[in-house]
């Protein structure tokens, strides 16, 4: 098991950023649709905090991820695969990043125009806030986004959570285990 990826492999540390903010993804993402529906009162404030905490860290998770991946090689796309899947495939990838970081952003946005302050970073780290105080046309601005983004994430997660298994069991190239844990092969 190495830490670094190789032409061929995925390293253990690109394998942790990929299905830590799938986790985190899902995680955040479910419990934010749940609490932006229940009616607003002060005992789903602990909710909201957790949501924006482990959303920043997803934040933070990206950034360290593409610092990662800046040093680390990329295993090559299988031989023989079309050139339009190539690109498909780089420019979906290069979408999510996006998103990864568009997401807990329009997120920590949104919530600097609520100003609900002060806002601490799982109850320890003082985040600033984005806007230095309310500002209700862009915190409305910034919840759609927030919230269109997620469902755009989704589509665009699924797409390609789809590629992936039609290439492990349909194109049988290994494009999936390549990805999984080593103890899952
Ligand atoms: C992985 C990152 C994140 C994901 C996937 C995510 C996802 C979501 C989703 C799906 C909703 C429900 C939207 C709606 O139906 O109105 C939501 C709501 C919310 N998000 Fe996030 N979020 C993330 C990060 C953040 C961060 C970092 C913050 C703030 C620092 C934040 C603040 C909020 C707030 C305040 C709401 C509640 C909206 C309401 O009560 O109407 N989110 N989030
Ligand atoms: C929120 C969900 C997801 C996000 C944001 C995401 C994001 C990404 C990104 C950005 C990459 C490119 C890595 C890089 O070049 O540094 C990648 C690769 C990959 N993802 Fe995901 N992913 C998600 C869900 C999934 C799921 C559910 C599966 C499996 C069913 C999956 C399977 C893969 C595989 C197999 C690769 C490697 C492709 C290759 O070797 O060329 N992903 N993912």
């Amino acid at each position: 098991m190495s830490l670094k990826s190789d032409a061929q492999h995925w390293g253990s540390v690109a394998k942790f950023f990929h299905w830590i903010s799938v986790l985190l993804i899902i995680g955040v993402g479910t419990v934010g649709l749940i609490m932006a529906n229940l009616p607003k009162k002060p005992s789903l404030f602990p909710v909201y905090n957790m949501h924006k905490s482990f959303g920043l860290t997803m934040l933070a998770l990206a950034v360290l991820r593409l610092a990662w991946r800046a040093f680390d090689p990329h295993p090559r796309e299988p031989a023989g695969m079309p050139r339009w899947q190539v690109l498909g495939a780089r420019a979906g990838h290069a979408l999510l990043y996006v998103l990864m970081f568009a997401m807990p952003l329009s997120g920590w946005l949104f919530d600097s125009a609520a100003a609900l302050r002060p806002l601490y970073w799982f109850n320890l780290i003082p985040i600033p806030s984005l806007t230095g105080g309310p500002d209700t046309d862009l915190k409305a601005r910034a919840h759609i986004v927030h919230e269109a983004l997620f469902f755009l994430l989704v589509a665009v997660a699924a797409g390609h959570a789809a590629m992936a298994v039609v290439h492990q069991y349909i194109q049988r190239d290994g494009i999936l285990a390549r990805m999984l844990p080593n103890w899952r092969r």
